[in-house]
């Protein structure tokens, strides 16, 4: 079995969640600075990732490969084993006091790969995986996000209003379940300009790390100790 101190991970591991184009990755840079701002040591990280099982999923998820949904599923499972256990990887990072926060993790296998392959194979696939400490489920009207996604070039094969609907409604129905194992969900509405979203997003997670919203100290010696 893999070692992993699951306390730490619940102080230092936050992760970022919502359907294409909800602004995940734009907010967790903002967030990594205000937080770097504040003295504190924060990786950001994303899945699928950049190593080769995660290219192998983007070559899926580019149209370029075909593979049947619950091999996709299968491949997401692997590359998060790799992400969380692997040199480099959150357990590392964590274990060595940073904060790290991810782009996606096991609530985008359960609402994407829920509605690709059903709910039963991805909650199975990824029941071992620990919880992180706080989860943003970014909260946006799928119309709003395909509007967004629409002025991209290369586009996914997940990137249509009709299935970015069925995911946004399995990431209800699944942040419910994780909530009755136990996880910290948090739900953010992301509707609305850049700045106000960070703002909303500063105020959970600053209270999650007991970080003062304004000024430099107290809150490394608490990530750190
Ligand atoms: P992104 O890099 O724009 O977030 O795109 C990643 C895509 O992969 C996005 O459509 C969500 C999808 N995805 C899954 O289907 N399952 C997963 O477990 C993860 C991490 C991502």
């Amino acid at each position: 079995m893999h070692s992993i101190n699951t306390d730490e991970l619940k102080k230092r591991f936050i992760v970022i969640e919502g359907i294409d184009g909800a602004g995940t990755t734009t907010q967790m840079n903002l967030l990594a600075g205000s937080l770097r701002a504040r003295g504190l040591s924060c990786v950001t990280t994303a899945e699928p990732t950049t190593s080769p099982i995660g290219m192998l999923i983007r070559s899926v998820l580019s149209g370029k490969n075909e593979a049947a949904p619950s091999t996709v599923a299968h491949l997401f499972a692997a590359d998060r084993n790799e992400h969380l256990y692997g040199k480099e990887g959150i357990a590392q990072k964590v274990e060595e006091g940073a904060l790290v926060i991810s782009d996606r993790y096991v609530l985008s296998s359960l609402a994407y790969q829920g509605v690709t392959c059903g709910p039963e194979i991805p909650w199975q696939l990824n029941s071992r995986f620990p919880a992180p400490g706080l989860t943003l489920l970014f909260e946006v009207d799928p119309e709003v996000c395909i509007k967004r996604i629409d002025t991209r070039s290369n586009k996914e094969i997940y990137e249509t209003l009709e299935f970015q609907k069925r995911v946004h409604d399995m990431y209800a129905v699944m942040a419910d379940r994780l909530e009755q194992q136990g996880w910290h969900i948090e739900r953010i509405n992301a509707d609305g300009d850049i700045e106000t979203v960070r703002q909303r997003i500063e105020a959970v997670v600053f209270a999650f790390l007991g970080v003062p919203s304004c000024g430099i100290t107290g809150s490394a010696s608490r990530l750190h100790s």
